[in-house]
């Protein structure tokens, strides 16, 4: 099978190589691969750009095949797997997904319903997993709220805008000065370009999903006993952000406010949500551009280059 592999961290590292198709184990199954999404995890796992990644991904090169969040048609499943079939359209992750085939653990996908195709779905296991918990469960955000969405236009944010507006809130998302009208058409209010624009106002949640402001500038922009929520660091942040997220929670404790990060749990009671509501048209991600396996190194340079406006998707089937 063809699959992208690299020897050492780099974008430059990253090449197409013929592996030999991997044994299942009984709680596995194998999927060809119709999309894999990009998003910041993918870059920070390529690169080692944030350098906590060496330390669970191999210290001097990565132990994993890149790629991770991923859509395509199972061919083969594993003797104790009773709830999947060949020929069973799914969505999951699994390391390895820049690749025709990946091997994933049958409780790690869910079904595609009918209508939903291969781009979108690859989308959802982690991008809008992260969004749907950012919002839902840590942001507690409810109908009429503010909610600030910083990163608005990434992979997480642009799925937090439609996720809080669905629920009802009124959100303002922060982005470049030339995505807000990828932001507007996604449901924000409020646009305000980080590059020219401060952000005004008072929010019952603000989602972060690129640590470029600092927590007191944060907590300003929060209601008395309003929510911070850290998803991460944007790319050009460099860095994993590990003392800021302490510092959120070490604050937390003194303050009205709650300020916390979270890690997105593998849960897999929110992938059918979710993928209910992307047939249901209550969720749709845009998708921006779309790369051949070949160019899987050239789709994670255009993501880190910050150009895409909506995802960014390796598909080796075109
Ligand atoms: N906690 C978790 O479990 C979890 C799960 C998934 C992701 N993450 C983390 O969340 C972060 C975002 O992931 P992603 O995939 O959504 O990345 P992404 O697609 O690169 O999104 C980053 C966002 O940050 C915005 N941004 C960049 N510089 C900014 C600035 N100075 N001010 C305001 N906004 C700025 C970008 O806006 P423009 O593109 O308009 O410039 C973009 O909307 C990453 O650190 C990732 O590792 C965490």
């Amino acid at each position: 099978m063809r699959a992208i592999t690299q020897s050492k961290y780099g974008l430059d590292s990253l090449v197409l190589s013929d592996i030999p198709t991997p044994k299942l184990d009984s709680k596995q199954i194998l999927v060809k691969v119709e999309a894999a999404s990009v998003y910041a995890a993918v870059l920070h796992l390529v690169t080692a750009d944030v350098s906590l990644v060496r330390l669970f991904a191999g210290f001097r090169r990565p132990r994993m095949r890149p790629g991770q969040s991923f859509a395509g048609t199972v061919v083969e499943v594993g003797r104790e797997v009773k709830d999947l079939r060949v020929g069973d359209r799914v969505c999951g992750t699994a390391p390895g997904a820049f690749a025709d085939l990946v091997v994933a653990r049958a409780k790690r996908v869910a079904v595609l319903p009918d209508g939903v195709d291969f781009d979108e779905a690859s989308t959802i296991p982690v991008s809008a997993r992260t969004a749907l918990q950012a919002v839902r469960k840590h942001g507690g955000v409810s109908a009429g709220q503010k909610v600030l969405i910083i990163g608005a236009s990434g992979c997480v944010g642009s799925f937090a805008v439609q996720i809080a507006v669905a629920l009802g809130a009124e959100v303002t998302g922060v982005c470049r000065g030339a995505k807000k009208s990828y932001v507007r058409s996604l449901g924000a209010r409020q646009v305000v370009d980080y590059q020219s624009q401060s952000i005004k106002g008072k929010f019952d949640c603000i989602i972060d999903t690129s640590s470029s402001l600092s927590l007191r500038a944060l907590r300003r922009l929060l209601v008395p006993s309003g929510r911070l929520v850290i998803v991460g660091a944007a790319a050009n942040a460099g860095s994993s952000n590990l003392g800021r997220n302490l510092a959120a929670a070490l604050l937390s404790v003194f303050v009205k406010e709650s300020l916390k990060s979270f890690l997105q749990s593998d849960n897999n009671d929110d992938l059918p949500v979710l993928l209910e509501d992307l047939a249901k048209k209550r969720i749709t991600p845009v998708i921006g551009k779309v790369f051949t396996l070949e160019q899987s190194a050239q789709a994670v340079e255009f993501f880190a280059s910050g150009r895409a406006q909506g995802h960014v998707v390796v598909c080796p089937t075109s």
